[in-house]
């Protein structure tokens, strides 16, 4: 366990510069702001530091600059965002290892927040550089990791600095995503249904190795599926399939038994074009020249059932190529699954870029008990993994 922010109630905090890395890597559309989510979501932590009269220094990363000052990288759009959700002045730092950066943390009054500009601008961030750890260390008298998403990379800010600035602590959301996404896993009420769908066994091939003793069931979606519809000899047509991993996938099939449940039945077409036609098929009976490009009506029904007896469900990843209807609809099927569940006391836990998009575009966000900021981290943790940005924190 990790010590909180909660655990710093009762300590002289007033005047006290925090040092908050956030996870602000949004995205952009013509230089605003397109989702805030990520911003909403640590708007607690900043909050609970400015009510206790700390000078709140933000942090974050945005997109992948490479160690360049790319102007299209600037995190300059969230400070309207910002100024707007907290109703004040938000200060922005253009450069927080030059010499007045220190100064410029200083002159901030009780309460005042400051956004200092991407993190990735330095070539040391992402090398984990101890000086720039350093000179990040000097800008705080406190260090807050509120970046869930960011937690499982090992960088200046995210891990550097925790080894550095003390106390060192978890913000609200990170508290929030690691009690969510490792409760799970720790202590689940049964039954422990996963749902993991994407395009590829080897991104999740951890994830299900690690789920595999805990989870009741895990029923498999994307084109994830065809890789095992091949490992058992059935014909997957000009479906997206990975030869390498056949022999894996059959090792899991003979290891997982009833465990790991396959779709039934899938939606198959010749093209993603649009109007193309298409087709639900058993999934005995893909043909040469179609390929697999959802999960049809009837295993999103079976999944539908299975997920209705769960009494935990993680999803993470899509059952298909739900950004291309009509290919949608075994992912937003699962979406309305998990949102029943949800009503009928389950807990739901949605992890991942895609999942989550796919649960915000059906406009079930709200329905699910928990729906992770992070996508790569929230991976990590379901494998298992320790998160070199939480492992860095103080221990409670
Ligand atoms: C994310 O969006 O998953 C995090 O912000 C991490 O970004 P990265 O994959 O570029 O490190």
């Amino acid at each position: 366990m990790k010590r909180t922010l909660s655990a710093l109630e009762g300590q002289p905090l007033e005047g006290q510069r925090a040092f908050v890395r956030v996870d602000f890597n949004v995205p952009l559309r013509e230089g605003t702001v397109a989702d805030a989510t990520r911003i909403v979501a640590s708007l607690p932590t900043i909050r609970w530091l400015r009510e206790r009269g700390c000078r709140v220094i933000l942090a974050s990363h945005l997109g992948r600059p490479k160690g360049e000052r790319k102007a299209e990288f600037s995190l300059r759009p969230v400070v309207s965002v910002l100024e707007r959700e907290l109703g004040i002045p938000v200060a922005f730092l253009e450069d927080a290892v030059s010499p007045d950066a220190q100064q410029a943390t200083r002159r901030l009054k009780r309460g005042d927040v400051l956004l200092l500009e991407n993190t990735r601008f330095y070539p040391g961030e992402e090398r984990n550089d101890p000086d720039l750890a350093d000179a990040f260390a000097k800008l705080g008298d406190l260090y807050v990791n509120d970046a869930f998403g960011s937690a499982h990379r090992a960088h200046a800010s995210t891990e550097g600095v925790a080894r550095r600035l003390k106390p060192a602590v978890a913000g609200f959301l990170m508290a929030k995503e690691l009690a969510y996404l490792q409760g799970a896993l720790a202590d689940p009420a049964r039954p422990f249904v996963a749902v993991l769908g994407g395009a590829k066994i080897s991104g999740k091939i951890d994830v299900i190795e690690a789920l595999l003793p805990k989870v009741d069931e895990i029923l498999i979606g994307g084109a994830m599926a065809n890789t095992f519809f091949a490992a058992m000899g059935l014909e997957v047509g000009t479906s997206l399939v990975e030869p390498d991993r056949f022999a894996l996938a059959k090792d899991l099939l003979g290891r997982a038994g009833p465990k790991l449940v396959l779709p039934s039945g899938v939606t198959v077409a010749q093209t993603l074009e649009p109007g193309a036609p298409h087709r639900n098929v058993p999934r005995e009976r893909i043909e040469p020249g179609w390929a697999v490009y959802d999960i049809d009506e009837d295993a999103a029904a079976e999944y539908t059932q299975r997920i209705g007896r769960a009494k935990t469900v993680v999803w993470n990843g899509p059952m298909g190529v739900f950004e291309t209807p009509p290919f949608d609809a075994g992912t937003v099927a699962v979406a309305r699954g998990l949102a029943v569940a949800s009503d009928r006391g389950a807990t739901t836990i949605v992890g991942g870029g895609d999942s989550v998009a796919a649960v915000k575009q059906a406009g079930l966000e709200s329905k699910m008990t928990h729906v992770s900021t992070g996508g790569g981290a929230s991976l990590e943790l379901l494998e298992g993994k320790e998160l070199p940005g939480v492992a860095a924190l103080d221990d409670a």
